[in-house]
């Protein structure tokens, strides 16, 4: 009896774990255990030593079971510990990094633009990238073979068609699609064989019209001097200098006074004191001859403005080329 209560004892010291507890418990208390045949050797003892001998094997046996009790609650714990551990998160680990954009200057520039022009009651028109000649010149009164297409380097793409070189074509197209009164502007990418410090390819423009009764050259005064005043601020000195161009007449060149210098003449404006802006002037009769308006009963003006022009002076950058080249360090900045 003593021998088996030391083999228990010492095969306990070797329980690692809940599965060699229930092997040990197989091995002393299973059917075939330590204990059970030693209980049924009882019958062949003599009858009056059964008593005291079965005692003996029952009081092992309780202590056997109290012992594996004991040994099951502790390991019980010790491995859930043990799961707790090893399933745990660590939320001292930092959230993964998800860098976000941030508009694009040139963008930014234009939504500036067009919201200032819907304050004052212009709509917004669209018009494709990939133009028909018509739209891109002829409507808008460029003769064919004419030197004046040469005021612009024009990507051909078919024997008719061209990628827009202005965003002009869309006032005729805008007016083919409506009857006076018109006052839209017509916001977009463009295209121009021309490469260097302030030419891009494409590049983005804003385009204006108005057509109604009674539209006078003093209306496109009056409309340009309220935008270049909200853009750059109601100080700003603004001067029209004539020009031209085939679909307006007359035309104009509108400048601003030098923002960098104001006016004493800088490297930004060449020593002038002024800056040039945009075109504009009044719609050609001959465009609204193109689209059926009534040359008599209505008059019009259109301004057309280059996007990167405007956002390289507001925010004093002297290459074009940076606004694509898609430096994050550069666009950061905005
Ligand atoms: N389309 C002209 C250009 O790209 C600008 C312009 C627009 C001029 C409308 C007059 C009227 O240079």
């Amino acid at each position: 009896m003593t021998a088996i209560k030391d083999s228990f004892f010492s095969d306990i010291k070797s329980v690692n774990s809940l599965n060699d507890l229930s092997g040990l418990k197989v091995k002393y208390l299973g059917k075939k255990g330590v204990l059970t045949s030693e209980m049924k050797s009882l019958s062949s003892l003599p009858a009056d030593e059964r008593p005291s001998y079965g005692k003996k094997i029952n009081d092992l046996k309780t202590l056997i079971e109290a012992e594996i009790d004991r040994l099951e609650s502790g390991l019980k714990n010790s491995e859930m510990k043990q799961q707790l551990l090893s399933e745990s998160l660590d939320i001292t680990l930092p959230g993964k990094y998800t860098p976000f954009g941030a508009e694009h200057p040139i963008n930014r520039t234009l939504t500036e633009i067009v919201d200032i022009f819907v304050k004052m009651g212009f709509s917004i028109e669209e018009g494709p990238e990939v133009e028909l000649d018509y739209y891109n010149f002829e409507a808008l009164n460029f003769p064919k073979n004419h030197p004046a297409r040469d005021m612009q380097d024009t990507f051909f793409v078919g024997d008719n068609t061209v990628l827009r070189t202005h965003t002009s074509p869309v006032q005729v197209r805008g007016m083919e699609k409506r009857r006076p009164p018109v006052r839209f502007i017509a916001p977009g990418k463009v295209y121009r064989c021309d490469a260097d410090m302030t030419h891009t390819p494409l590049f983005h423009q804003v385009e204006g019209l108005m057509v109604d009764r009674h539209v006078t050259f003093s209306n496109l005064k009056g409309i340009l001097v309220t935008f270049l005043h909200q853009m750059f601020g109601p100080e700003t000195p603004v001067r029209f200098r004539p020009s031209f161009f085939p679909f307006t007449e007359p035309s104009a060149e509108v400048d601003i006074g030098c923002i960098f210098c104001k006016g004493a003449g800088c490297r930004v404006c060449k020593g002038s004191g002024w800056l040039e802006i945009l075109g504009a002037g009044m719609v050609n009769p001959r465009v609204f001859e193109y689209v059926e308006y009534d040359t008599e009963e209505f008059a019009g003006f259109a301004f057309g403005m280059g996007v990167e022009r405007i956002a390289m002076l507001k925010y004093s950058i002297d290459d074009i080329r940076l606004f694509f080249e898609n430096d994050i360090r550069f666009l950061r900045q905005f």
